[in-house]
């Protein structure tokens, strides 16, 4: 039995408003205009809209264009009515100064569009980092049913016959290209190289650790998340996906019903297996709080540290998207997990009306080496550390990333496996880190750890992805990889730099980082959690006076309205970079 019924239909209040044929006229005419009739629009069919992000502007998304298609056909053949609409777009590697700055401006439109709207039901076209969050959030507060539909990764890419992925590629061409290894034409060659198809990153950067995430959360069919782009398949369960959420809507399956707790736990364990982007705490904390459900990042270390890293994708691995669809993507993670009794609520219901565990049970990975049984996986324990001290109340660390080079030269130096120390070398922004990292004068060596403040969503609106700075020239040519990093700001999700960042509260807001000195000296505790500057309380007491004194911590001007009204607005990045208020409008088609 649905428990929805043609006369309560959302969409009746425009198109078939009871007794009231003025209104519905005026209503109706314009969608009449372009060829829709009045059997489709006031036939009792679900108005289905599709959240439209791909275009020409976002390449990693442009393939929904085509992929819509599918979805239409899907979404008619249930009996429903499609209408396509625009989505404010947010790609990654093309917006200035940074995507995250747009998701919360993607999400405030959309959810104008979802409310204001005859719309039923719809389909959310995600793929593109910050497309994901920005969609899932809108669904929240909206809370009408909603599917996403992953874009799909790109094809691997090879270079010198060896896999190159997306962004993992462009880290390692960098530092080729500062030990004067390569020039800079081969530096595009090699990024071109890993971009060889339609589709998102085909690393486990933040595009393939969100999508898989949302169908983690419950919000995708079961095994869509990981089929790459151009794959037969992507195009069978787009028409899946199109059928599907015309019966959501007659079932009245809502976000609320299926992004739980329970899926959000889910979620962080599926996070730590599949080696996921340090963006997913700020973007699952943000989608979480939109729904009213209590998420923040001790419960990403309490729930997702202990976890093994299963799935080989660079770049913490070495494998990329057309691996690990081939191996069976996320419902084979989750297979391994449940057999292991590590999922925590397999009974956690998905947009196929079946459970998590129910969808997964029994499809163990077809390839082992790319997604790991549980007796062998790359890494133990290998979820977020959430570390706290005078720096900041609240920073991630990536520990299944940490490379044995790094271990061994950094996590026994206090004489301590679990600690290290070092001086500090402070950067505010990424000009002065340009500008100051290869300068002798500086006097950087291994013993040091760099930091980057200026960079979280205040400093830089929207929060840069910096902190993964490499190591100077002089440093890289005796053959020393990297230093440890720390920053305010984010680091891609590409990105194989064991940092510490997403640092709360930020410099722009008078947090710890905002006293600390070139020369400080600084010690982490990865076992007790901890992040301190050694530095005596009656000093950092002058520090903050002055600080107050110069009028806070100084960030450049904003170059855009809407630049503004976000650094007014934002929540830091623990509370998921959420708009100041927005988690408080709830379930708004409802009202
Ligand atoms: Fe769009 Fe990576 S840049 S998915
Ligand atoms: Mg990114």
């Amino acid at each position: 039995m649905s428990k929805m019924t043609k006369d309560k239909l959302r969409s009746r209040d425009w198109f078939n408003r009871e007794g009231d044929p003025e209104i519905t006229a005026l209503y109706l005419e314009r969608y009449l205009n372009y060829g829709l009739t009045r059997e489709e629009l006031q036939g009792g069919k679900p108005i289905i809209a599709i959240a439209q992000t791909g275009s020409d502007l976002s390449p990693c998304n442009r393939h929904h264009i085509e992929l819509t298609k599918r979805v239409r056909d899907g979404i008619i053949a249930a009996g429903g009515t499609c209408i396509e609409i625009p989505v404010h777009p947010i790609q990654e590697t093309g917006k200035r100064p940074t995507a995250n700055l747009d998701r919360n401006l993607a999400y405030l439109s959309l959810v104008e569009t979802l409310y204001g709207y005859p719309i039923d039901g719809v389909v959310l076209n995600i793929g593109c980092d910050k497309t994901t969050p920005a969609l899932l959030m809108a669904a929240a507060t909206v809370n009408i049913p909603a599917i996403a539909l992953s874009v799909g990764p790109m094809l691997n890419g090879y270079w010198n016959g060896e896999r190159a992925g997306s962004g993992t590629v462009i880290w390692k061409a960098r530092e080729l290209m500062a030990k004067g290894d390569i020039d800079g034409d081969e530096f595009m060659e090699i990024a071109a190289s890993s971009a060889p198809s339609v589709g998102y990153c085909n690393t486990m950067g933040t595009a393939t650790t969100m999508n898989s995430l949302a169908e983690a959360l419950g919000m995708q069919l079961p095994g869509s998340a990981a089929i790459p782009a151009p794959y037969r398949e992507r195009g069978q369960i787009s028409y899946e996906t199109g059928k599907r959420i015309v019966e959501m809507v007659w079932d009245d399956l809502r976000p609320s019903d299926i992004m739980t707790r329970e899926a959000f736990e889910n979620a962080i364990v599926i996070n730590s297996a599949i080696g996921g982007s340090t963006n997913a705490p700020i973007h699952l904390n943000a989608i979480a709080a939109h729904l009213g459900v209590p998420l923040d990042n001790d419960d990403w270390q309490n729930i997702g540290h202990k976890v093994p890293l299963l799935v080989n994708l660079q770049p913490a691995g070495k494998y990329l998207g057309e691996d690990y669809h081939r191996a069976g993507g996320v419902p084979s993670v989750v297979a391994h997990l449940i057999g292991g009794g590590l999922l925590p609520h397999p009974g956690a219901i998905t947009v196929n009306g079946v459970s998590m565990g129910d969808n997964c049970q029994g499809r163990a990975a077809t390839n082992t080496d790319v997604i790991r049984p549980l007796e062998n996986p790359l890494v133990t324990d290998a979820g977020f550390l959430n570390l706290k001290g005078n720096l900041f109340d609240s920073a991630i660390m990536k520990t299944s990333v940490i490379s044995d080079d790094f271990r061994k030269r950094y996590l026994s130096n206090a004489g301590d496996m679990d600690a290290f120390e070092g001086r500090a070398i402070v950067f505010d922004g990424t000009e002065d880190y340009h500008r100051r990292i290869d300068d002798p004068a500086e006097n950087i060596d291994e013993n040091c750890v760099l930091f980057m403040r200026g960079a979280g969503p205040k400093g830089y609106p929207g929060g840069a992805e910096v902190v993964n700075m490499r190591a100077p020239s002089y440093l890289l040519k005796q053959g020393i990889e990297a230093l440890p990093c720390i920053g305010d700001g984010r680091q891609s999700g590409t990105s194989g730099s064991p940092s510490i960042l997403n640092a709360s509260p930020e410099a722009a807001e008078s947090g710890g980082l905002a006293l600390l000195k070139t020369g400080d000296r600084v010690r982490f505790d990865l076992a007790k959690g901890t992040a301190d500057m050694l530095v005596p309380l009656d000093e950092l007491a002058e520090r903050a006076r002055q600080l107050l004194a110069d009028g806070g911590y100084q960030v450049p001007e904003s170059q855009t309205p809407w630049q503004q009204y976000f650094r007014d607005l934002t929540n830091g990045l623990d509370k998921g970079m959420t708009l100041r208020g927005a988690p408080s409008y709830r379930d708004v088609a409802r009202k």
